[in-house]
């Protein structure tokens, strides 16, 4: 399944998406990888794996973010993708590009949501004094972090802990649980193509 990672930044998520999706068995390829930053480090990397980048960059679409949105849907169109992983994507999105990618767009979140949405969550977790924090995987909609929940990962609050340290124990998890809850999604949502993959089939 042709899928496209939108990034803004660092990439770390989507090198563990990359990584995952050069494993013979996952049933996904990056089809593309977006950025609203020229200058993010994450798509370098992408490039430095060999895949396909662009760059389209919000500022020059001054304050029309329906235009910039529209490029960007005809990007990913282009490149034949079919799901859509926000990966550190720091633009709000409108109705129009939820619309187009309803049930179709994956996002993940430094936070056990519906707890913390929105921006400085492991600052808020260590105010809140939880002991538990965490990060989730869950489809986009319209209202920010709050689609439907796809999986989640928990980790401890220690004593002692800096935003920073939280931050890290947090980020080793999404590495982990992007790739696993990409992989349950496809399968859900493709069964038959996890199966064709699957089976040998013979080459010509
Ligand atoms: C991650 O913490 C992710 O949960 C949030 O933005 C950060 C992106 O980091 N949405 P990276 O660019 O994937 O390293």
């Amino acid at each position: 399944t042709p899928v496209a990672i939108l990034l803004s930044g660092r990439g770390s998520n989507a090198t563990a998406l990359i990584k995952a999706c050069a494993q013979p068995d996952f049933p996904a390829r990056i089809c593309l990888v977006l950025s609203n930053k020229p200058d993010a480090p994450g798509l370098d990397m992408a490039r430095a794996a060999g895949l396909e980048t662009v760059a389209i960059d919000h500022r020059l679409f001054k304050k029309d973010r329906a235009a910039h949105e529209h490029a960007v849907d005809a990007a990913l169109r282009k490149a034949g993708a079919e799901v859509v992983c926000l990966a550190g994507y720091m633009r709000l999105l409108t109705p129009f590009l939820t619309t187009q990618w309803a049930g179709k767009m994956l996002n993940i979140h430094p936070s056990l949501l519906p707890i913390f949405p929105g921006l400085h969550t492991h600052e808020r977790a260590l105010e809140a004094g939880v002991r538990i924090h965490g990060c989730t995987v869950h489809l986009v909609t319209e209202d920010m972090d709050e689609g439907p929940i796809l999986g989640q990962a928990a980790v401890p609050v220690l004593p002692g802990d800096t935003a920073d340290m939280l931050a890290a124990r947090v980020l080793r998890q999404e590495h982990r649980l992007y790739p696993d809850v990409l992989r349950r999604y496809l399968h859900t949502r493709y069964p038959n193509r996890m199966d064709l993959s699957r089976t040998d089939s013979p080459t010509a």
